[in-house]
Order: structure tokens, then C-alpha cells, then sequence
């Protein structure tokens, strides 16, 4: 059973009117993949989004079967799908990362350090790192197949998918970013950012992807966390972090990952999961 595309960390199967994604062990930065897995990944990938798409229940989205038995033959059979794969509608994808920060951090950062802008949006003087915003932005990027995402302007956006697209587009977005931010202060964490997509499926816009994933979002601890300090994350950014202290040219090939830093990814993954699960499965 060959998969039809291979994304940097999903295998995609397409399914004409569906799409199969099965979330992989492998780990990518500034879109290079990595040589090394680390182990159990796509399952906390695929069992974070699910129960996420489940607390935004009234939020169209485009998952379809979330267990593997109930795919259609002959994808019901792989065992390889158990608890990291998703029957999706396919959709027309819109073209763009939908990005909310609720604090300055990463690309926006450095763009505010030139600029004073992040996107195009003109922010106060004297901001540190990761201090948080006055109120969350939309910084949308585009989804370029070859070569890196590129940060536009809500103008930029607006003027590819017209008014009426963006605005939805805009205020899901920060509507979901609020509330998960709201939500997750109950278990001690911040959502620093998080990057969400949408399709098009029978002319409704709805969430396609995965929904605030550790590899998607970046999340803190909010107990050790303080402005311009660098915050305790329990997601993709330790494996960024490194990169940059290694000074790697962030171009292919990727370098070998230290069993240190594997190591660490899997520990604050793994307690990302069991702590949000708990928070967002408890009846
Ligand atoms: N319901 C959907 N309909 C159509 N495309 C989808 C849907 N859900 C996710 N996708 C696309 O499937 C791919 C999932 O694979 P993955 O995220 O690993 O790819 P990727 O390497 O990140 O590529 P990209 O840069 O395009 O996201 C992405 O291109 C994503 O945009
Ligand atoms: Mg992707």
C-alpha cells in the first residue's frame, strides 16, 4: 500500500473524494525532514488533533473515520493506521497557513526587531521576546510547495481569496486560537501561537489538517514562563532551539539529532498529549 503523496510528516492517500492521512514518526524543521523518528509521534500527532476537532465540535471540519477498522478496504486492513491515521473529506485546499500569535515570538519576532511590524501589523515599542501581545494577531503565510513559507500581509491574503473568504477565515481563527488559549489555562499552559488551515468542501469553508498539534502550535509552561526569557516548550521549538545553536544553514541535509534532543522531543511530547487529553476528554 504506497501512499500517493508523502508530506513532510503525514503519508497522504488518495482516495478520489477522501483522503487518508497517516501521521508518521518523522520530524521536520524549517521544512527539512529529519533522518531520525521519534518514536510514537504520529500517534500523539493524530490522537491530539482528533481530540481537539472533538472540543471544536461546532466548528465544520473534515474528518470523516477516525478508526482505522471502519476505513474502506484495503486501507482497513493496515495495521499501520491503528491511532495515527484519519479518513478526511479531500477539499479544495486554500492555500494559506492561517497563523495566530498571542505573543511575539519566532519569525515575528525577528520581523518586529527589523521592522516593528509583524505582517504588516505595527506593534508598540520596546516589546521583548516572547512577551505577550495586547491582543492575538492573524499573520497568514503562504503554503509554497518548493522553497519556505513566506509571511503576507492580511492585504496580501485578502487580495488572493477575496473579502468574504478572509474575513471568515480570519475570525474562526482567532475564534479557535481564544478558546484553546482559554482552555488550556486550566492545566498550566500557554498557546503561544498556532498555525491552522481550511479547505473548501461543497462550497463550506471548514478545518482541514491537524488542530493544535505540537507540531502546529507552540505551547508553554506557564509556571517557569517570563518575557524575554526563553520559555519551557512542549513542542517543536527544542528541536528548532538546537538547530539554531548548532548554527545550521537550515538547508538540506539535515544534520544528525543528538539521542539528548530525540529524547527530549518524546518526553515533552508524550506529556503534552497525556495532560491535554486528559483536560480535553474529561466529561
Ligand atoms: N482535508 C484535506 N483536503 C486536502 N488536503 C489536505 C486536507 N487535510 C490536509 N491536507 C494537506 O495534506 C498534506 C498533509 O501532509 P503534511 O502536513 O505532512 O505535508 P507538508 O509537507 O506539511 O506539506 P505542506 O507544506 O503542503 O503542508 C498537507 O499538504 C495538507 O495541506
Ligand atoms: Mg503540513
Amino acid at each position: 500500500m504506497k501512499p500517493t503523496y508523502n508530506g513532510k510528516v503525514r503519508d497522504v492517500y488518495d482516495l478520489r473524494d477522501k483522503l487518508i492521512l497517516h501521521s508518521t514518526d518523522r520530524i521536520s524543521a524549517f521544512d527539512v525532514v529529519f533522518r531520525e523518528e521519534i518514536k510514537n509521534k504520529g500517534k500523539i500527532l493524530n490522537n491530539v488533533s482528533i481530540a481537539w476537532f472533538g472540543y471544536f465540535k461546532n466548528y465544520p471540519n473534515h474528518i470523516i473515520e477516525t478508526n482505522f477498522e471502519k476505513f474502506p478496504p484495503p486501507y482497513q486492513a493496515n495495521k499501520e493506521f491503528q491511532d495515527s491515521a484519519v479518513l478526511v473529506k479531500k477539499c479544495q485546499r486554500i492555500d494559506f497557513e492561517c497563523i495566530v500569535r498571542g505573543y511575539l515570538y519566532g519569525s515575528a519576532y525577528k520581523e518586529y526587531l527589523k521592522t516593528g511590524k509583524v505582517s504588516g501589523i505595527t506593534l508598540g515599542n520596546g516589546l521583548k521576546e516572547a512577551e505577550i501581545l495586547p491582543e492575538p494577531i492573524f499573520t497568514p503565510s503562504t503554503k509554497n510547495d518548493t522553497g519556505h513559507d513566506e509571511n503576507i500581509t492580511e492585504e496580501e491574503m485578502k487580495n488572493q481569496v477575496g473579502n468574504e473568504i478572509f474575513e471568515k477565515i480570519k475570525t474562526l481563527s482567532l475564534e479557535i486560537y481564544s478558546k484553546a488559549q482559554k482552555k488550556l489555562k486550566e492545566i498550566g499552559i500557554l498557546l503561544c501561537d498556532t498555525k491552522l488551515e481550511f479547505g473548501i468542501y461543497q462550497d463550506e469553508i471548514i478545518l482541514i489538517d491537524e488542530l493544535l498539534t505540537p507540531d502546529s502550535s507552540r505551547y508553554w509552561n506557564e509556571k517557569t514562563y517570563q518575557k524575554g526569557k526563553t520559555p519551557e516548550s512542549f513542542d517543536k521549538q527544542i528541536l528548532r532551539n538546537y538547530l539554531e545553536e548548532i548554527k545550521w544553514s537550515k538547508t538540506p541535509p539535515p544534520p544528525p539529532l543528538p539521542t539528548t534532543i530525540i529524547n527530549e522531543i518524546s518526553e515533552k511530547y508524550h506529556y503534552l498529549q497525556d495532560k491535554l487529553l486528559q483536560c480535553l476528554l474529561e466529561k
